[in-house]
């Protein structure tokens, strides 16, 4: 079967195979995630602010997915790279070891029935396994306007025991995503911590 693939699509054709960055962006830039990207205005924005870097952007919605894309190829993001999957799945089953430099965790789903806690992205065995895919001195970026999920994540990477804390990198310098500049006009206060692997 013939399909049209979007340029910036990131299609896997072996679901064992761990990815080659040189092959997916053609060119060899310390890579970085955006682990949920929603409609994609920070990692449009992020891409053209920095172009030293090639910027995976994952998310599972595919209307999210294809308002990404239209947007990359409007704006001719080269450093750019859409892909349509979950990303607990992404993380531990396709990420090469020591590869990711950054990865951008920002306003994910907060879950905050407790029944529906143990959804949340950020827990003991996904901080591991992102452990392994980040370089050492790779960063796990987190973000969120949830206190109670802020609370729990740091617990989750505690545990995990395979990254430091750090200090807050300069996010004032990075774009806002779509749900900050909603939560910011509604005045929530919003959580951010960094850690890094040693
Ligand atoms: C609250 S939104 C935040 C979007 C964006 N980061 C922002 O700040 O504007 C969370 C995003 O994560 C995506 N998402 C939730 N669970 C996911 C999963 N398991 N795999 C991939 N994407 C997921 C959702 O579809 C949604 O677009």
């Amino acid at each position: 079967m013939i399909m049209d693939i979007p340029a910036h699509r990131v299609v896997v054709t072996d679901p064992c195979q761990r990815f080659d960055w040189r092959a997916i962006f053609g060119q060899d830039r310390p890579v970085e995630l955006d682990l949920g990207a929603g409609d994609g205005g920070f990692a449009l924005a992020y891409a053209g602010m920095h172009p030293e870097i090639n910027l995976l952007a994952v998310e599972r919605l595919l209307g999210r997915v294809r308002k990404i894309e239209k947007r990359a190829a409007r704006t001719e993001r080269s450093n750019l790279r859409v892909l349509r999957l979950e990303f607990g799945y992404t993380v531990r089953y396709l990420l090469p070891s020591e590869s990711v430099s950054v990865a951008h965790i920002l306003f994910p789903d907060p879950w905050p029935k407790r029944r529906h806690w143990p959804r949340r992205l950020i827990q003991p065995d996904f901080v591991r396994d992102l452990a392994r895919a980040l370089r050492p001195g790779g960063e796990l970026r987190f973000t969120t306007d949830h206190e109670h999920y802020f609370a729990t994540a740091q617990q989750a990477v505690t545990d995990a025991q395979v990254l430091q804390r750090a200090p807050e990198w300069n996010w004032s310098l990075d774009p806002k995503t779509d749900f900050q500049q909603t939560f910011e006009a509604e005045g929530r206060p919003i959580w951010r911590a960094r850690w890094v692997k040693a």
